[in-house]
């Protein structure tokens, strides 16, 4: 096979600083286990409007879609509140998704035994927790039509619509069944059936799929609402959960404060398979842009690097190459290594983006 593909957007804030610590982790793959990357970069977000008077060019988004992954920094930023809806910096990221049709977002919640403390939730709630929120991403109220603002008599209406059909629905639910079948075989679906007919509709599908072509796989049902406050309760309730656009949004940046901090969380945004057979595919931390910290050394780069990890093994087939990134990651974690994000505890050494990112090269180093 030729050397895979990788098109990195670093985009806006601390975006580019934790990407640059991911460059150094891709070259260590190059030069120590023998797995080139073919490596290029664009402009996303606020810095491809500045440049471009855009968030993204079609230059850009046609290499998105020629290359085997993407990975992607942050996007957004104070300079850019004020512009207009159709050039903000979060349309580029919401433009990749859709004309990539990444339809699968896979946000998993772990949380690491060395960071069980810095959770809101007492350690025995979040101890061990692996949960897996698989969002939809290409449709729902995000995209749905009729949208705008519009006049009706003397005052102004915001309209969004909610909108799945049934095709939308069985593929995002095959995305968790197949996931939950490599975990703990269990899938919880959420909506709210009880006052949407879109959340009816999504009900009945994931039932029919699970009945039809994964009866092996343990399948519930639960209202976003009452879902959010069992992620709350009890989160180790749950393995794989899977929801629509704007739940998952919501229930997946309450599931990351389970896990201590936000500079932890990746996610992989997965569409349809290509000719090669590798998915379409977009790799990013959860966190945003962070411009508070920017440029001080303060980001955390294990949400960036994280990524990485879900791109090895979702992208590139290389589960054992993913299993050692995130075993390295957890290493510098043991031993106490904490970036901003993290500070607090007795005993903790504190370091900088880049020290972060040495301290999990050395580890890497000491895995071979
Ligand atoms: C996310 C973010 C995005 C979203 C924004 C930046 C468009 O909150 O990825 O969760 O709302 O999907
Ligand atoms: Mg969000």
């Amino acid at each position: 096979m030729s050397t895979p593909s990788l098109l990195i957007l670093a985009g806006d804030g601390i975006g580019p600083e934790v990407m640059a610590e991911v460059r150094r982790i891709i070259d260590w793959y190059g030069a120590k286990r023998d797995l080139p990357f073919d490596v290029s970069e664009g402009l996303v977000g606020g810095c491809s409007y500045d440049a471009h008077g855009t968030p993204l060019t079609d230059e850009t988004m046609a290499r998105a879609q020629e290359v085997d992954a993407v990975l992607l920094g942050a996007v957004g930023g104070p300079a850019y509140d004020n512009l207009d809806f159709s050039v903000k910096p979060e349309r580029g990221l919401l433009r990749l998704r859709k004309e990539m049709d990444l339809y699968a977002n896979l946000r998993p919640a772990q949380c690491f035994d060395a960071l069980a403390d810095f959770s809101s939730l007492k350690r025995d709630v979040v101890a061990g927790l692996d949960i897996m929120i698989v969002r939809e991403l290409t449709s729902g109220i995000y995209f749905g039509e009729p949208r705008g603002i519009i006049q009706e008599g003397n005052e102004r209406v915001g309209i969004n619509t909610q909108r799945y059909t049934e095709s939308e629905i069985e593929r995002v639910a095959r995305s968790a069944f197949e996931l939950a079948r490599r975990r703990g075989n269990k899938v919880c679906s959420m909506e709210k059936a009880n006052v949407m007919e879109s959340g009816v509709l999504w009900r009945e599908v994931v039932q029919k799929i699970g009945d039809t072509e994964y009866p092996d796989v343990e399948l519930s049902h639960m209202y976003a609402d009452a879902g959010a406050m069992q992620l709350c309760r009890w989160p180790k309730q749950f393995d794989v959960i899977v929801t629509d656009n704007l739940f998952g949004d919501l229930l997946s940046d309450a599931a990351a404060m389970l896990t201590g901090s936000l500079g932890m969380l990746p996610s992989a945004s997965l569409g349809a398979p290509m000719e090669n057979g590798r998915p379409k595919a977009l790799y990013e931390p959860v966190h945003g842009s962070a411009p508070d910290i920017t440029g001080q050394g303060k980001a955390n780069p294990i949400a960036c690097i994280l990524s990485f990890a879900m791109a090895l093994r979702y992208s590139f087939d290389k589960g054992n190459e993913a299993d050692r990134l995130e075993k390295a990651v957890e290493k510098v974690l043991a031993d106490g290594l904490r970036t901003a994000d993290l500070l607090g505890e007795d005993g903790a050494t504190p370091v900088t983006t880049s020290e972060m990112g040495d301290a999990i090269l050395a580890a890497l180093d000491a895995s071979l």
